[in-house]
């Protein structure tokens, strides 16, 4: 009787639990709103034939319960019952099925008007492709991946020089405008899954695998990577903007084509030189850091992050967290540079002071952080430390090591790297969580000291 009662109490549970659980699908922004009825359809299937299953379990219980006198009767073959059993059997999973297949031929089949864009994925970031005016993407090629050319682009092909490169994790989408996404992947299976979509899809090293779908509603969904890629899977983020089509179109413009990335990236040192006056007061003339003035050392830092980093301290991305104190004094000084051109120029200045190491201050067990450098940091830093721009991971090795530290810190606790934009930080953020204490930041700093 006891067990009748709490099977009545399991079936109830349920049902109240799926009716009344805050947990459901985030509300749909895609075209795919057959997924979700697909899986309500499953739901529906499932969910009767799971009630009538323990609901017939509790009739046998109460029914054929123990009671003097009476005896089982033995009863192994039953041809009608088992028709009906296989019969209803057969209408169920038919059911649960057979729409999946018309909208399996809906999701392979994309609309003749679908714009392309490419998706190209790696250990742990996403970059996008947009085809230029002339409405074709140039070819790639693994060959041509380097780190002036993450996306392997073949420099040859006319129609590659005017393809947008969105070379960060936050792509641009047209709202009600079809789209086909060509998924690439350079190194293992990753998976492109934004859950609002509802539509993912796989992308395999050596082909291009495509999804489609049509945004309808704007908004800022996470993009994420569903197919454990690694040790920095979790960190493999991403964001889709949907924009009304004149703020998509605004975007697009203000994107570089190849042909700009190859032509404008350097800047000009010599213009740089007078901007640079002022940084000088704290990061000293050679760039090489002050600890005093907790001004770090620029000198042998790529242009390219401290491009993004001036940027981003304009733009209130970084140095704008309440708790970061010196990121709060960075972030006017950086405002002095006026346009991009003038952080273009200051950058390719710094970028070519000589790269005389940072003096060691972090004396700790780098020993014990070796084997955690290689398996994460050294992933997208690389090895040496010495920094990947087609990672998007800034030179360590010879930095100013105290600086390490403190920005080790603020990641973790989200001092740096909590700005919805600051994709690459959100990331590092996630990666720094990984060092348990203050001992394993200082262990990992000493480590990263023996590898200037
Ligand atoms: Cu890429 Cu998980």
């Amino acid at each position: 009787m006891i067990l009748s009662i709490i099977l009545v109490l399991l079936i109830a549970g349920t049902l109240a639990f799926h009716f009344l659980s805050p947990w459901y699908f985030t509300p749909l922004a895609s075209n795919w709103g057959a997924m979700d009825d697909t899986v309500s359809l499953t739901f529906i299937v499932t969910g009767f034939v799971f009630v009538c299953v323990n609901a017939f379990v509790v009739l046998c219980i109460i029914r054929y319960r123990a009671r003097a006198g009476s005896r089982a009767a033995y009863e192994p073959e039953n041809r009608k019952l088992e028709w009906w059993l296989v019969g209803l059997t057969t209408v169920g999973v038919s059911a649960m099925l057979a729409p999946g297949l018309f909208v399996w031929a809906k999701f392979v089949d994309p609309p003749q008007d679908a714009a392309v864009v490419e998706v190209f994925a790696r250990q742990w970031n996403w970059m996008f492709r947009f085809p230029g005016e002339d409405g074709k993407l140039g070819t790639v090629d693994a060959s041509h991946v380097g780190a002036d050319n993450p996306f392997g682009m073949n420099p040859a092909d006319p129609n590659g020089q005017d393809d947008v490169l969105i070379a960060n994790p936050i792509v641009h989408l047209r709202l009600d405008q079809p789209v086909k996404f060509l998924l690439r992947s350079i190194d293992v299976l990753h998976n492109f899954t934004v859950p609002q979509f509802r539509a993912k899809m796989d992308m395999v090293p050596g082909m291009v695998s495509h999804v489609w779908l049509t945004p309808t509603r704007t908004g800022t969904f996470d993009l994420l990577c569903e197919e454990l890629c690694g040790i920095g899977h979790f960190a493999m983020r991403g964001s889709v903007v949907v924009d009304q089509p004149q703020v998509f179109d605004e975007w697009l413009r203000n994107q570089p084509t190849f042909a700009q990335t190859r032509s404008n990236g350097g800047g000009d040192a010599v213009a740089g030189a007078s901007l640079y006056a002022v940084c000088a007061a704290c990061h000293g003339v050679q760039a090489e850091g002050n600890a005093a003035m907790h001004a770090p050392r620029l000198a042998g830092q790529g242009a390219w992050y401290l491009q993004r980093q001036l940027h981003h301290f304009k733009q209130g991305i970084r140095g704008a967290h309440e708790k970061d104190v010196h990121g709060k004094t960075m972030a006017p000084m950086a405002l002095t540079l006026v346009d991009d051109n003038a952080v273009r120029n200051v950058s390719a200045y710094i970028a070519a002071l000589p790269d005389v190491p940072a003096q060691v201050t972090v004396k700790a067990s780098a020993h014990k952080a070796r084997d955690l450098f290689v398996s994460t940091c050294g992933a997208c830093h690389g090895p040496d430390g010495k920094g990947r721009e087609s990672a998007n991971a800034p030179d360590l090795a010879g930095m100013s090591d105290w600086y390490l530290v403190t920005q080790l810190q603020n990641f973790k606790q989200g001092i740096r790297g909590a700005h919805p934009q600051d994709m690459y930080g959100r990331q590092m953020a996630l990666m720094a969580a990984t060092l348990t204490d203050d001992r394993a930041i200082e262990n990992m700093v000493a480590h990263i000291n023996e590898l200037r």
